[in-house]
């Protein structure tokens, strides 16, 4: 065959798939057509979940709900899906638990974690709509599969592909959402969630602690945030521990300065 030939028959196979997988389309009928859609619905709510899951909740749950020694339990693990309700003798399914607790918070922990278990839902005062805390339920429930070592590959969230040559501040500006900053300190411009609004910081940090540059003060209060208090957080007095304790060691040193000089541009 030549060229040309090879052309025309490809293009009469490919119209003639096309008309195939047209009549296929059509033939279906609604009954069938509503799953699709069902299923298409839960897709997209496992896939909104995984970001609310970024933005909010990786700072203490860990990267894939893996979990955080000494801030927040793991939620990936055979046991939350298995056992954990029986010990805590919750009586409803795993979603509405997951629900609740996201909704309401755990104002009093167990005592074995540094980080505190914030009220989400918008009807307890957190920053989350019913709908978000259904999806990122949706996005925790997509890892009882491979979790309890069934079939199945677990959503991840598409991780942010930033360009090779990015400049410090565009790779700080990424990680303020990857890495769970914006879930508690808002978008510039925003107010704060759980901590203080991110607004303004390059503008006080200088003048916060006497003696301590703005970069020194942005940079402590990242590795070590216990060492000042910022008074006033949106729920109230801005608690010990709220701010997760790990990024010093989580974050690399390149990742830090990139941090310190995008939040210098916030004036
Ligand atoms: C500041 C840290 C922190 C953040 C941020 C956080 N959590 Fe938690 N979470 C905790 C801690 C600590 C616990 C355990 C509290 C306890 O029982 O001692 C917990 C418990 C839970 C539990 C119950 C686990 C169990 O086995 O009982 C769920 C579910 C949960 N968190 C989901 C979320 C979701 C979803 C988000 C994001 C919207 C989130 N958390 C954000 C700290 C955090
Ligand atoms: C679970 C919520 C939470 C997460 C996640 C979080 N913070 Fe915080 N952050 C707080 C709270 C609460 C405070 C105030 C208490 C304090 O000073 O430690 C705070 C304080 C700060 C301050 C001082 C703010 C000021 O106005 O002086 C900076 C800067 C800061 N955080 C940066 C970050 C960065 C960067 C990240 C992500 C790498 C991050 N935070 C993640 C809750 C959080």
């Amino acid at each position: 065959m030549n060229n040309t030939m090879i052309k025309i028959t490809t293009g009469i196979v490919t119209m003639l798939l096309m008309a195939g997988i047209f009549v296929l389309f059509v033939a279906r009928d609604e009954p069938n057509r509503l799953p699709a859609k069902e299923a298409d619905f839960a897709a997209r709510s496992v896939e909104n979940g995984a970001m609310i899951f970024e933005a909010n909740c990786v700072g203490c749950h860990g990267v894939q709900g893996k979990g955080i020694p000494g801030v927040a339990p793991a939620l990936n693990t055979p046991e939350f899906f298995t056992t954990r309700l029986q010990e805590v003798g919750y009586g409803g399914s795993q979603r509405t638990f997951i629900e609740s607790t996201v909704n309401a918070g755990r104002p009093v922990g167990s005592g074995q974690y540094s980080g505190v278990m914030a009220t989400w839902g918008q009807q307890y005062g957190g920053p989350l709509r019913p709908d978000q805390v259904s999806d990122v339920a949706s996005f925790i429930l997509n890892w009882e599969a491979t979790a309890v070592g069934g079939e199945g590959q677990a959503a991840q969230p598409t991780p942010t592909q930033l360009p090779s040559d990015a400049s410090p501040v565009e790779l700080g500006q990424a990680l303020f959402t990857s890495k769970g900053c914006a879930g508690c300190h808002g978008e510039p411009g925003g107010v704060g969630l759980v901590g203080p609004s991110i607004t303004g910081i390059a503008t006080r940090a200088g003048s916060t602690v006497p003696g301590q540059s703005a970069e020194d003060y942005i940079h402590e209060s990242i590795v070590n945030p216990n060492a000042y208090l910022v008074p006033e957080c949106p729920n109230g007095p801005c608690a010990a521990n709220l701010m997760p304790q790990t990024f010093g060691q989580l974050l690399s040193p390149a990742e830090l300065d990139g941090l310190v000089q995008y939040l210098m541009t916030l004036e």
